[in-house]
């Protein structure tokens, strides 16, 4: 596992955006794997900056989402799939239909999980991001997710619930269920990137990298992943210990890397 301890979360945002950027170029036919929210629009927004002054291209980029709200409008514009749309999709050159996620709407719900479960495995994610939540779920696999799950339909658990809140406008319950990739589904990804930002992250991420894996803690399962990058700012990293300090990776000036666990 790589950890990589960035300036700032901006600098956190383009280190993620040079994993993403340099996987796009050294792929044929790229499938990305994509989580929402707060901690991924550094990300987001460095890589449409990147699109519009640079020219990074997503013209054969196809996306995958890890997770989707149930019991949402399909326009609600909280949905993750509106979202994608709105901090990435319509401000790059990603085709039309080349946003992948679950089907919130479907009749039959297991089925649709089924059916979502074969798309990523059939496209082979090969880099995913990942965000991380303040009680250590990854895409939506709440504390006491089994290790080898897969696509299906969750219980958000209160604590996720009063976490995005933030992102519902006042009024407007957060859904308490979602589909989402399993922890075996995100597992098989070729590449893992986990970003996390801020103090409120420490506990998890500690935990995460450096504690035991444990579907108490559904994070720590990429501790299990051969080819893992950690990206943090400097408040997220504050609960590892003692880390060894390594030059930082090839490429990159944004940060150092360090690793806690002695395995880099
Ligand atoms: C969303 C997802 C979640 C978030 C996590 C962190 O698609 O998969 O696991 O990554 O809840 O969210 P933020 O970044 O808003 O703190």
């Amino acid at each position: 596992m790589r950890v990589v301890v960035a300036e700032s979360g901006d600098a956190a945002g383009r280190v993620a955006a040079d994993m993403v950027e340099r996987f796009i170029g050294d792929s044929v036919s790229p499938a990305l794997g994509l989580a929402t929210g707060e901690t991924m629009q550094a990300v987001f927004s460095e890589l449409v900056r990147r699109h519009r002054e640079n020219g990074l291209s997503f013209a054969g980029v196809h996306a995958f989402l890890l997770d989707e709200y149930l019991d949402l409008d399909r326009h609600d514009p909280c949905a993750y799939r509106n979202v994608a749309h709105r901090v990435l999709a319509r401000h790059v050159d990603i085709g039309p239909g080349a946003v992948h996620g679950p089907n919130a709407q479907a009749d039959d719900l297991d089925a649709e999980c089924a059916r979502y479960e074969r798309e990523v495995r059939d496209a082979g994610i090969g880099l995913q991001l990942l965000g991380i939540g303040c009680n250590g779920h990854i895409a939506f696999n709440e504390p006491g997710s089994p290790l080898a799950s897969t696509t299906r339909v969750v219980a958000l658990s209160d604590r996720t619930r009063a976490d995005n809140a933030r992102f519902f406008p006042d009024g407007q319950p957060v859904p308490d269920r979602a589909i989402t990739q399993g922890i075996a589904t995100v597992g098989a990804a070729g590449e893992l990137v986990l970003l996390a930002c801020g103090e409120h992250k420490a506990d998890a991420v500690a935990r995460a990298v450096e504690g035991p894996v444990t579907p108490g803690l559904p994070a720590s399962a990429i501790q299990l992943h051969a080819n893992v990058t950690v990206v943090l700012d400097p408040p997220a990293a504050s609960g590892l210990g003692c880390p060894r300090v390594a030059p930082a990776p090839r490429g990159s000036d944004e940060g150092m890397l360090i690793g806690p666990a002695g395995d880099i």
